[in-house]
């Protein structure tokens, strides 16, 4: 079993940008591929932002910071992921997009036994594998944002995906990148966002029904259930496309009401009102 030495990263958004500090920070080369020079370029302006503020709160030192931005480049050409050992796509949450790239990504990542793994938070790892000639080396690997702030990381394996991918990846995720594992049945959604996203779900149908205001409702959580934070605020956090899309694969998978995403959810989507990302959702996020 070769170490990983070089990851690919696919999607500079904000999973892809935590994802590629991680790595970078573990002395790890990374190349971080979005589909315009621009948006790759933003994406390494992000973790160059992020390096540094870990530095001022004293978590990094200036050498650290170097040494990790040293190792990132950035790109909007595939092939450029050909010597990867790893490549971890966290494109946009749409199993068309997905699909896609995983066939290209299986034709240009040229050791066939490296290792394509998706940070996909809902879609069947096995339908992505389908799309590859190497099955037994797809897996799920799904990270939580902020990434570089919380610990916790799903392994997928799919029903193809061979015993030493899958132990290779969870070796990557704890000893290399410090991160606590658990493994979960290739099932949409997985162990969290199966719990969660029917949670953020309700919150939504609150608002939408006038029950409660979002500030009320998430005062209601973090006052009186001790959550850090409320479910519209982390809906926010998460993108409030990225929650629909979630919904809308967990609806496919399981046909329960509870997952389907409400109205309110879909015009907000449809309106721009993507949550911190856009710079507003329930919440605003635009300087004052
Ligand atoms: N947001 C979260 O809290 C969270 C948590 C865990 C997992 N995820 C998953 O991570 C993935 C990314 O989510 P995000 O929040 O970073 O989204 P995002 O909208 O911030 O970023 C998505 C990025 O993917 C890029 N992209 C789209 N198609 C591409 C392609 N063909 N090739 C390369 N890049 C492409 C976009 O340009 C964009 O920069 C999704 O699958 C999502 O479900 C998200």
């Amino acid at each position: 079993m070769t170490s990983i030495k070089h990851v690919g990263v696919v999607g500079a958004g904000q999973m892809g940008r935590g994802i590629t500090e991680v790595c970078a920070r573990a002395g790890l080369h990374v190349t971080l591929c979005d589909v315009t020079e621009d948006r790759a370029r933003a994406g390494l302006a992000g973790v160059a932002d992020s390096l540094l503020k870990a530095e001022k709160r004293e978590t990094i030192t200036s050498e650290d910071r170097a040494h990790a931005l040293a190792g990132v480049s950035v790109t909007a050409d595939l092939s450029r992921l050909s010597g990867a050992d790893l490549v971890i796509e966290a494109a946009v949450e749409d199993e068309q997009a997905k699909t896609a790239l995983f066939r290209q990504l299986d034709e240009v990542v040229a050791d066939p036994a490296a290792v394509l793994a998706s940070n996909t938070s809902s879609i069947p790892i096995a339908r992505l594998a389908a799309a590859t000639r190497r099955p037994e080396a797809v897996v799920g690997l799904h990270f939580f944002n902020p990434v570089p702030a919380m610990p916790l990381v799903e392994v997928i394996p799919s029903l193809q995906t061979s015993k030493a991918t899958e132990q290779r990846v969870r070796t990557f995720a704890t000893e290399i990148l410090g991160k606590k594992a658990v493994v979960a049945e290739d099932r949409a959604g997985f162990v969290v966002n199966s719990l969660l996203v029917p949670y953020l779900l309700a919150a939504v149908r609150m608002v939408g029904s006038g029950t409660a205001t979002a500030e009320d409702i998430d005062t209601g959580m973090t006052a009186g259930c001790a959550h850090p934070m409320g479910p519209l605020r982390l809906a926010d956090l998460i993108g409030l496309d990225t929650v629909a899309a979630i919904g809308e694969a967990l609806y496919e998978e399981y046909r329960e009401p509870l997952y389907a995403p409400p109205p309110l959810l879909r015009r907000m989507v449809e309106s721009g009102l993507l949550g911190r990302k856009s710079g507003q959702g329930f919440f605003s996020y635009r300087a004052a």
